[in-house]
């Protein structure tokens, strides 16, 4: 497909944000310098056995070092708002307590530079990477790590709050509690169920109090990114009117629950649904710290949960409360990780998410796809499978705008080819394809496309 052919067709409302994500662990490198402390990311990807090649954030795309570079790319696409996360080791190397000077230095240095290049920073607090300290004493099972994080986000908009608007407390809450202490896949990879339900409660507990803390220092906007998935059975993949049984109605709105209600009605309606357990870690007055206002939900796309009802299945480490309902993927064609492509699913979650939190706007946090890039002789990266991926998910949010979402971006996953977590760098989801022996950056057709995008808003 060529942008020629379907230009004009797919126009976005005026001022929708056009931008990229990334966050710290996955391209900074740098992991030892200017006093950064460890992370839990760093004590299990050295841990044998836990990522794919033994992979490391090291070294990463070095962009600790090359983020004027990294940045005069991103003016060259034609950004309008880069998302980046904050890693707190850098800023409290023991994740409390004194604040590193040169650590909050270079996020300063960074907004900067993307201020002049008129691309405005949305900065993340936490993607993913607990300094080790606060895991050696609990965690996010412990609750005073809550407290913890808000005192970091204080420290962080104190420094940045002059110049940045927009804030994010969590990427992905359920991944951090069910991954890194449900089913271990993620740091700090622990395999407790119950602990995971609890490391749960704590991140949006922090999430409250930091949420509160930025208020009070005046940030303008406040987003939480949840890691949202329209749940639906197999035979409502290719048929959204497709008839189900009520055991399987049952089994879709019980994940919907255990996953996307499980944070958003907490933070939007105050209280827990029925299907999450709750224990003695939710205190009273808990809710309300978590239910204070917010201004955007951010959802990162990939893929839907594909359940039924099925009797004989047992609980899953990362799906405590999900006995009874089978898992499946989509029947549908897949990216280089075997994640089904499904773009209806997005206009079907905006939609879904619009009509049962209103009072919030929306924003597509990440969205994109991993395929097997190479550089060709030519210099090229013809990577026409996410173009026609990006076409199609954005063609979904388009649509989700026409049935009335409250639809304020789109951010692409990813800027750059990165460390993708228990993957390594096997999976490549950068518009920007990275080699990472010479550190080389070779902007992709995708990245050309979706900068044709950004200069028409739309295609
Ligand atoms: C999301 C993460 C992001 C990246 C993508 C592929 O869940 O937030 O860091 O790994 O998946």
């Amino acid at each position: 497909m060529t942008t020629m052919e379907t230009r004009g067709t797919v126009v976005f409302p005026e001022g929708f944000v056009w931008g990229a994500a990334t966050a710290a662990y996955q391209i900074e490198g740098a992991v030892r310098e200017d006093g950064r402390g460890t992370s839990i990311w760093d004590t299990f990807s050295a841990t044998p056995g836990k990522v794919a090649n033994g992979d490391t954030g090291e070294i990463a795309c070095d962009h600790y070092h090359r983020y004027r570079d990294d940045v005069a790319l991103m003016r060259e696409l034609g950004l309008r708002a880069y998302r980046f996360s904050v890693a707190w080791p850098r800023i409290q190397p023991d994740g409390s307590g004194p604040i590193n000077p040169a650590g909050l230095s270079f996020y300063d240095k960074l907004v900067d530079e993307l201020l002049n290049a008129e691309i405005s920073p949305y900065v993340t607090l936490y993607h993913w990477d607990l300094p080790q300290a606060l895991e050696d004493r609990g965690g996010w099972t412990d609750r005073d790590t809550a407290y913890r994080f808000a005192d970091y986000a204080r420290a962080v908009h104190d420094r940045l709050g002059d110049r940045v608007e927009h804030w994010t407390t969590l990427n992905e809450p359920w991944i951090s509690a069910y991954l890194g202490y449900g089913n271990g896949v993620h740091a700090p990879g622990r395999k407790d169920p119950a602990e995971a339900v609890r490391a749960a409660h704590h991140l949006l507990l922090g999430h409250g109090l930091a949420t509160r803390a930025l208020r009070e220092a005046g940030a303008q906007e406040i987003m939480l990114v949840v890691s949202a998935a329209p749940v639906l059975t197999p035979a409502q993949v290719n048929d959204p009117d497709a008839e189900i049984s009520e055991a399987d109605a049952e089994a879709v709105e019980r994940v919907h629950a255990l996953s996307n209600a499980h944070f958003l009605d907490p933070v939007l309606r105050g209280a827990y649904p029925s299907a999450v357990a709750l224990g003695d870690h939710v205190l009273d007055g808990d809710l309300e710290i978590i239910s204070a206002p917010i201004d955007l939900v951010g959802i990162n796309y990939y893929n839907p949960c594909v359940v039924e009802a099925d009797a004989d299945a047992p609980a899953d480490a990362a799906w405590p409360g999900a006995a009874g309902i089978r898992f499946s993927p989509a029947d549908a064609p897949t990216t280089a990780m075997g994640w089904p492509i499904v773009p209806s699913g997005l206009s079907r979650l905006l939609v879904r998410l619009s009509q049962d939190y209103p009072q919030v706007g929306l924003m597509v946090a990440e969205n994109g796809a991993a395929f097997e890039d190479t550089v060709s002789e030519d210099g090229r990266v013809r990577d026409a499978e996410r173009v026609a991926y990006l076409d199609a998910h954005l063609r979904a949010a388009h649509q989700a705008l026409a049935e009335g979402a409250d639809l304020r971006g789109y951010l692409v996953w990813s800027l750059l080819d990165n460390f993708e977590w228990a993957w390594g760098y096997r999976c490549r989801f950068g518009i920007v394809h990275v080699d990472f022996e010479t550190q080389a950056r070779t902007v992709k057709d995708s990245g050309r496309w979706y900068s044709d995008a950004i200069s028409h808003n739309g295609f």
